[in-house]
């Protein structure tokens, strides 16, 4: 299999994290460095990372945290600010599945399954993310509110259709599925209501329920397994196919599950995730 697979079923990185790697020469295979992420390798034991051997990877797991503010989605900081990795309290090495903002609080997902989180990341799975946005500008009008649905214009392309409601004159739910960067920050500056407070309900099939600020916890095999069936389900078509459905097939995993929403409208023009 491919280096960079081999990597992140290990659990050293996400799939892109773990190219990065073997790009940066800090793999060795057999003893000798190598650079080429899609170097066909089957044996973890010929591999080290770091001059450290790879070790055959353990049992995958997932974790929901409720990210508090001021806290960084990363697994380190340059500059010793709280992680969300150290906030989940296992012995497995784990890294969050994409970011939120250092301000953004609610549902993030920790794993150290790295073909998971490259799945539930990538732009080309289209997984829905759900957003609690309070906002200024005055009450939120119907126009902002259709403008958001439509895609509005920002300075990386216009976003896909999402999903808006009202919730209250000074909120907005928001469901998107690109993952761009401040990208809910800059829809709602985009028609008017700069955010106040921004807050992910959602992930996919999960839903942030009744976690508390700083609380984690092991997601289930069943809603491990809604999640795996959410990434399936939108795998990559072969190449001259048709764009796969969005990513919101899978069925709600538990009592967690988020409230049923109607499929997010197809994706037009994603832009990767940095
Ligand atoms: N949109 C944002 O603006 N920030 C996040 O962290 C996530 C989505």
């Amino acid at each position: 299999m491919r280096l960079a697979k081999l990597l992140a079923l290990a659990g050293v990185a996400s799939r892109r994290a773990s190219e990065r790697l073997v790009r940066e020469g800090r793999v060795a295979v057999d003893g000798r460095t190598v650079t080429d992420p899609a170097l066909d390798v089957e044996e973890f034991a010929r591999v080290s990372v770091n001059g450290a051997p790879l070790r055959e990877p353990g049992p995958r797991v997932v974790y929901a945290l409720n990210k508090p503010p001021g806290v960084v989605s990363t697994a380190r900081d340059p500059q010793r600010r709280t992680t969300v990795v150290s906030l989940v309290d296992s012995p497995l090495r784990l890294y969050p599945v994409g970011r939120l903002d250092v301000d953004v609080t609610g549902l993030i997902l920790l794993t150290n399954d790295g073909e998971l989180a490259h799945s539930l990341t990538h732009p080309r799975f289209r997984v829905p993310r759900t957003y609690r946005a309070v906002v200024g500008g005055g009450p939120v009008s119907e126009a902002a509110l259709r403008a958001l649905r439509a895609g509005v214009e920002l300075d990386d392309g216009r976003t896909a259709p999402a999903r808006a409601r009202r919730l209250a004159d000074d909120t907005i739910q928001l469901t998107i599925h690109e993952g761009r960067k401040r990208q809910v920050k800059r829809m709602c500056a985009a028609v008017g209501h700069p955010v106040r407070r921004l807050e992910r309900v959602a992930f996919g099939p999960l839903a942030l329920g009744g976690l508390a600020p700083g609380q984690s916890r092991r997601l289930s095999e069943a809603e491990v397994a809604a999640l795996r069936a959410l990434a399936a389900a939108a795998a990559p078509a072969p190449a001259g196919a048709a764009a796969p459905a969005p990513a919101t097939a899978a069925a709600p995993a538990s009592a967690t599950a988020a409230a049923p929403e109607p499929a997010a409208r197809r994706a037009t023009g994603s832009v990767p995730r940095s």
